[in-house]
């Protein structure tokens, strides 16, 4: 069924052609109330959604189409295990995997939280032994590197996570990860390792992927020049859901953790593919970070839509995909140790939401996922802010705003946050001709040379966006903050009517690759392909040394 034609919908499309002209700048004078009105918090988690342009009429009827769409009953099936990844037949259970209370989630009449405790206890003993030095390598010294070999869901979210936890690193550890399968990602990473003192992980939830395996290769032939085949086990385990793969590649199976097919790639950091995190930064704090996510899973689960923070920020994002044309979504953290959040955001939404096909297999006619993108503040103020501020698109921005810093920091904190929230104010503000012309007046401007230099200066403002605020980015609140998009995102799916869980679309390109390779290697004949292609692929084997 296409949102389309839900009377909601609709009466959201008459309402944004009422308040189209609508300027924030105003509303704020008229109501001193406003930031009251709209913002909301969960444990220490602040939402300011009050600089968007948004009436308390315009979050009664997007509520009133996030009821109509049934986001709860969606939520239900999702929380208690209903095979909602309609088009892979599989439940979607990330939220069981920091189920934190333990209540039964039954899947095929099983109930999995003894499995994922059983992982957990695994995981919780495997890092005690390798930080303790029970867990030793081939030569009898410590482990104190930690290379993850993984792509995608396998590597963006405990990457992200290992460069945010960085000052809750377990004394002596360091961790590396290693997704490309351009040879220069493994090289680069090795060459300041020592193969004795270095532990692999294998993530890889399928246990097929080319550059997952060719890296682990690669990886244990760099290995076997200083250990022998039998010191393999102690330096290389795997996170997978196939054992038989695991077993092949020549990982005992005993040193395997396994993950299910109910766990999506992208929504994995909750499981086993979190070793890295758990061996970088301590098992108590992967822990915390479960806790922090858990307690956005229920405060998704009980809250009333209205009250609901991924209800809310779902459903501004729909009001400007669907209503305002925006097609892009800026999320800039100003902690420099999210530097890879966005990285991380852009698989979890991007690959959840880029679908064109609703439900029912019919094309939809309306905007669905948006492009994810954005670096640390205030680097992106110096960069790309420009088209933000004045440029023609209307591109919303999520500000990311930490308190207070892990590090000492003299006046860097200060600075940061003043930078985060004028940013936010300026957006909203913007400065008029008016104001300008003051301005310009003021620094001796005038006559013909004013007027030509004044709309350059113009800021149009209105420009919406969110501040989520926190004392610090402990593990809990990282968790937090990642559930909080993951919902988001799933919220959206809902109203769109598409299926947020499967990828299909990563499909066609790897099959392509397996075509092309041999076409590389050989000195034969090419295989059927486009003329640009094959020229491309003659152009290469010309090039090559
Ligand atoms: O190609 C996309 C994808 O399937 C992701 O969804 C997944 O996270 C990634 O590849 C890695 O897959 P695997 O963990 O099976 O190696």
């Amino acid at each position: 069924m296409t949102p389309l034609n839900i009377p909601e919908w609709q009466s959201l499309e008459r309402h944004y052609e009422d308040l189209k002209l609508l300027s924030m700048r105003e509303q704020f004078v008229l109501d001193s109330g406003r930031f009251k009105r709209f913002s909301m918090q969960c444990s220490g988690l602040l939402l300011d959604y009050s600089k968007n342009r948004i009436t308390a009429d315009t979050m009664k009827k997007l509520v009133a189409l996030a009821d109509v769409v049934d986001i709860k009953g969606w939520a239900e099936r999702m929380f208690s295990g209903e095979e909602i990844n309609h088009t892979e037949g599989r439940a979607v259970l990330h939220t069981a995997l920091r189920n934190r209370s333990n209540t039964p989630v039954i899947v095929d009449g099983e109930d999995v939280m003894p499995l994922i405790n059983a992982v957990l206890v695994q995981m919780s003993q495997f890092c005690a032994k390798v930080h303790n030095g029970e867990w030793l390598g081939f030569s009898g010294k410590k482990i104190t590197d930690i290379v993850n070999i993984g792509i995608g869901g396998s590597d963006l979210g405990p990457a992200m996570i290992c460069d945010a936890l960085e000052p809750y690193a377990v004394e002596g550890m360091s961790v590396h990860f290693v997704s490309n399968v351009d040879g220069t990602d493994l090289s680069t990473t090795l060459e300041k390792l020592n193969p004795a003192t270095t532990l692999f992980v294998v993530a890889s939830k399928t246990f097929t992927t080319q550059e997952t395996l060719t890296n682990a290769n690669s990886a244990r032939e760099w290995f076997l020049e200083q250990g022998t085949q039998a010191d393999v086990a102690k330096h290389f385990v795997a996170v997978s859901t196939n054992a038989k793969a695991v077993a092949e590649f020549g990982i005992d199976t005993a040193n395997m953790f396994e993950i299910w097919d109910w766990v999506g790639g992208r929504y994995s950091l909750w499981s086993a593919i979190g070793l890295p995190i758990a061996l970088y930064a301590g098992m108590d704090n992967f822990e915390r970070l479960l806790d922090g996510a858990h307690e956005m899973d229920n405060h998704f689960r009980n809250q009333p839509l209205a009250e609901n923070m991924p209800v809310i920020m779902a459903l501004l994002g729909v009001w400007y995909i669907n209503f305002h044309g925006a097609q892009t979504q800026a999320i800039v953290p100003y902690d420099h140790s999210l530097v890879r959040f966005p990285n991380h955001l852009q698989q979890v939404d991007m690959e959840s939401n880029g679908k064109k096909v609703n439900n029912e297999g019919q094309r939809v006619s309306y905007k669905t996922g948006p492009v994810i993108w954005g670096t640390p503040g205030t680097n992106g103020q110096h960069a790309y802010f420009q088209l933000i501020h004045q440029g023609t698109q209307l591109i919303p921005v999520d500000f990311i705003l930490p308190v207070n810093s892990h590090y000492p920091d003299c006046d860097h904190q200060s600075i940061l946050l003043a930078n985060g929230l004028a940013q936010s104010e300026a957006l909203m503000k913007g400065k008029t001709a008016e104001e300008v012309r003051a301005e310009l007046v003021q620094e001796g401007y005038q006559g013909a040379e004013l007027d030509a230099l004044l709309p350059h200066k113009v800021f149009s403002g209105n420009r919406p966006n969110n501040v989520l605020l926190f004392p610090k980015l402990t593990p809990e609140m990282l968790g937090k903050l990642v559930a909080l998009y993951e919902h988001k995102v799933f919220v959206q799916g809902i109203i769109w009517n598409i299926n947020p869980f499967d990828q299909w679309g990563v499909e066609l390109g790897k099959q392509l690759a397996k075509v092309i390779l041999p076409d590389l290697k050989s000195e034969g004949a090419i295989g059927l392909h486009d003329s640009s292609t094959t020229s491309l692929i003659e152009l290469i084997r010309s090039l090559r040394n």
